[in-house]
């Protein structure tokens, strides 16, 4: 029952954690303050249960021990490493981000700095242990699903605050993937809720890059997938932040671009006049398209066609065989 006992070390942490965020100095001066500096109200801090790690070497640790909790268990759950003068807080002066799993039990932690600096990375995870098994969980995901249902459609973005600025702007179908490119797993709790993803990511070379690199997993899934690119530097949080929700949708709205065609059109960019780059192209959209392979899909596989065809001005037929022959393989 190593699972249970990690569960409750999650839990009982996170109390603590959010106690230490509201009520006291440390907490208030250095956590909260920066949370509402940065648009957050309480309202969602307390729905998500952020919390506060204090600065000094061991106050969680300590804590915990008091608690009769087990010292090796303590370690795995990543709250604490062991030292040579005993064991230490893990997460000292961040914020907390719990991570519930689905069912609303919290799995693990992102813990953020309070300041950027070039020392330490701005956020450290749980590392990986039998109930936090990062391919398999989407932050948010036990918040976001009954907006998800409602809505029929799920919005990715890639950060923890990403997906706290959308709940609190009235926008709750959204989960983050944590900054790394989608996984079959996280693909498929999705698919529970909807067949409908619009990727929100960073307007950055990395956003673009793992947002590519999770389409044909996305379409092999069955899902139809749309991308909404942000302006360079900025991200769901603070677009709104800047411009408010109103422009926010607006923007979504407008810059909603179906998934394949956005890959295509990526890819004559970057080919420009090259001959061979073009085919390489094309070549590779026909093998995206022949990902949409299942029977009842047949119908959205030939509109891809079809609409690819006309964007590239080049014979409908032979872009059909192409696609076959990448079915076939
Ligand atoms: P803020 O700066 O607080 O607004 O966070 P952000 O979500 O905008 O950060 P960013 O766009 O830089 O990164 C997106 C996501 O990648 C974060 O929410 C984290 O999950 C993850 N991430 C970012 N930086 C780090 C890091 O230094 N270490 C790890 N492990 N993950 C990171
Ligand atoms: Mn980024
Ligand atoms: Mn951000
Ligand atoms: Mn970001
Ligand atoms: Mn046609």
């Amino acid at each position: 029952q190593v699972s249970d006992s990690l569960y409750i070390i999650n839990k009982f942490a996170q109390q603590f954690f959010t106690e230490v965020l509201f009520n006291t100095d440390e907490g208030n001066n250095a956590g909260l303050s920066y949370l509402k500096e940065r648009g957050f109200r309480e309202e969602i801090i307390k729905k998500f249960e952020l919390g506060y790690n204090p600065e000094a070497r061991d106050t969680f640790a300590k804590v915990a021990t008091n608690a009769q909790f087990n010292e090796s268990l303590l370690q795995k759950s990543g709250l604490v490493v062991a030292r040579e003068n005993g064991l230490q807080d893990n997460y000292r002066g961040r914020i907390i981000f719990p991570i519930h799993n689905q069912t609303g039990k919290i799995a693990g932690f992102g813990a953020r700095l309070i300041r950027n600096n070039d020392k330490a990375p701005k956020y450290i995870n749980t590392p990986e242990n039998e109930i936090y098994v990062k391919s398999k969980i989407l932050y948010g995901s036990y918040f976001a699903r009954q907006a998800i249902d409602k809505a029929d459609e799920c919005l990715l973005v890639e950060g923890y605050t990403d997906v706290l600025a959308l709940h609190q702007a009235g926008i709750e179908n959204a989960v983050a993937s944590g900054g790394t490119s989608l996984t079959p797993d996280q693909l498929r709790l999705i698919k529970k809720y909807t067949q409908n993803l619009t990727i929100l990511y960073d307007g950055d070379n990395a956003g673009i890059k793992a947002a590519l690199r999770g389409l044909d997993l996305a379409l092999e899934e069955g899902l139809n997938v749309q991308l909404v690119l942000l302006p360079n530097q900025e991200d769901p949080d603070s677009y709104i932040n800047k411009n408010g929700v109103a422009a926010f949708n607006a923007f979504i709205k407008e810059n909603k671009k179906d998934f394949i065609l956005f890959q295509l059109e990526h890819a004559l960019k970057d080919a420009g006049d090259d001959t061979n780059k073009r085919s390489h192209a094309v070549n590779q959209v026909a093998e995206t398209i022949s990902k949409i392979n299942k029977a009842e899909e047949f119908t959205k596989q030939q509109d891809y066609i079809h609409k690819t065809a006309q964007l590239l001005n080049i014979d409908e037929s032979g872009l059909h065989n192409l696609v076959n022959k990448y079915i076939r393989e």
